[in-house]
Order: structure tokens, then sequence, then C-alpha cells
């Protein structure tokens, strides 16, 4: 089996490609995807909007909630290939107004990757609200898909990750 990590990219924090952040100062959601990657051996892929978020991070939230409000599906940046190899698909981000952030179901409706009959397990990072609503909305986008019960991290906790990667028979290493 191959697998699949996809996140989101927090849009106000840069990543340099020359020098990665240590763990502690990168986005919670990507210290998970991390985590889920080297327990799994998986491929991390970067759900990145093609316009650029804004960098202040009030501008970049209320144009996140305008998205949200007008259900706008914003056009992603970079194409997966090989997508179809996957059997195993892991789909998170932070929480975004009580749900996902649109790119995500960008992603997961509007790009023509076919998630029929793969094994999608939802993930996200949040602060205080709404974690689960947000699981359920990856579940819901992928209908035809398989599902196993997702992770919760607070703001990137990645304790506990081992243990539900083994609870749902999906831990490599
Ligand atoms: C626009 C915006 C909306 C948010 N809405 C919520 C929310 O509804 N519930 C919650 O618990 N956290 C919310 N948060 C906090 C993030 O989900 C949380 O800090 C997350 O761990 C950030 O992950 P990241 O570092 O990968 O971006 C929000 C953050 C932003 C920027």
């Amino acid at each position: 089996m191959r697998y699949c990590l996809i996140r989101h990219e927090k849009c106000w924090l840069h990543i340099s490609a020359e020098a990665p952040p240590p763990p502690q100062n990168r986005p919670n959601t990507e210290q998970v995807a991390t985590s889920i990657a080297q327990h799994t051996d998986g491929t991390l892929y970067r759900i990145e909007r093609k316009k650029p978020y804004p960098e202040d991070f009030k501008d970049c939230a209320s144009e996140a909630k305008k998205e949200l409000n007008d259900s706008i599906f914003p056009a992603l940046k970079d194409v997966i290939p090989d997508f179809d190899k996957y059997d195993v698909v892991f789909v998170g981000g932070p929480v975004w107004w009580h749900t996902v952030p649109m790119p995500i179901l960008s992603f997961l409706k509007k790009s023509g990757y076919d998630f029929s009959g793969k094994i999608v397990v939802p993930f996200c990072s949040y602060a205080n609200m709404f974690p689960h609503e947000t699981l359920l909305e990856i579940v819901n986008a992928t209908p035809n898909s398989l599902h196993h019960n997702g992770f919760i991290s607070e703001e990137g906790d990645t304790t506990g990750i081992a243990q539900w990667l083994d609870d749902i028979n999906l831990k490599l290493k």
C-alpha cells in the first residue's frame, strides 16, 4: 500500500525552501502531517491556494470567511502526480471558521481526483472549537471512499498519533 498525505498550507507563515524551520516553528497541521508521514512512510503534499492568502492575519481571516460564506472553491497551486497510485489518503488542515479551509474542499471536490474506493483518513489541528465537525466535512466530501476514525490535534500536538495509527491498522513504523 502507498500513502499520500495532504494538508493545507497556513497562508501567513513562510516556510523557507532552503532552510526549513525547526519542528516547533512549523505550522501546527504540518507537524501532525509530518508525524503521520513518518509512521506510515507516506508522501507529503501541500494543498496551497494558487493566489496566496494575504500575509496579514486579519485580512487573511476575512478573505477565508468570505470564501466560506460564498462557497468559493479557490484554484490550487499544484497538481499531485500519480494520484491514482495511492490507496490511503490522509487529508487534513487547520479548523477555520468552524470547518475546513475552502482549498481543502477545492482539492476534494473540484480538482478531478478520483477518491472512490480509496481509504480517506481525516485529521485536523484546532485551537478550541469544532474539530469533529471539521473531520466530518472531509468525510462528507468523499462519499465514495472508505473512512477511518480521524485524528484531532490541539495546536499541533502529535502525542497519540502512533497509537491512533496502530488502532486503525495503518502504522507501518
Ligand atoms: C481564520 C481562522 C479561523 C479559525 N477558526 C477556528 C475554529 O473555528 N475553531 C478552532 O478551534 N480554531 C480555529 N482557528 C485556529 C486554528 O485552527 C489552529 O490554530 C490551528 O492549529 C492552526 O493550524 P496551522 O498552524 O497548521 O495553520 C482558526 C484560525 C484561523 C486563522
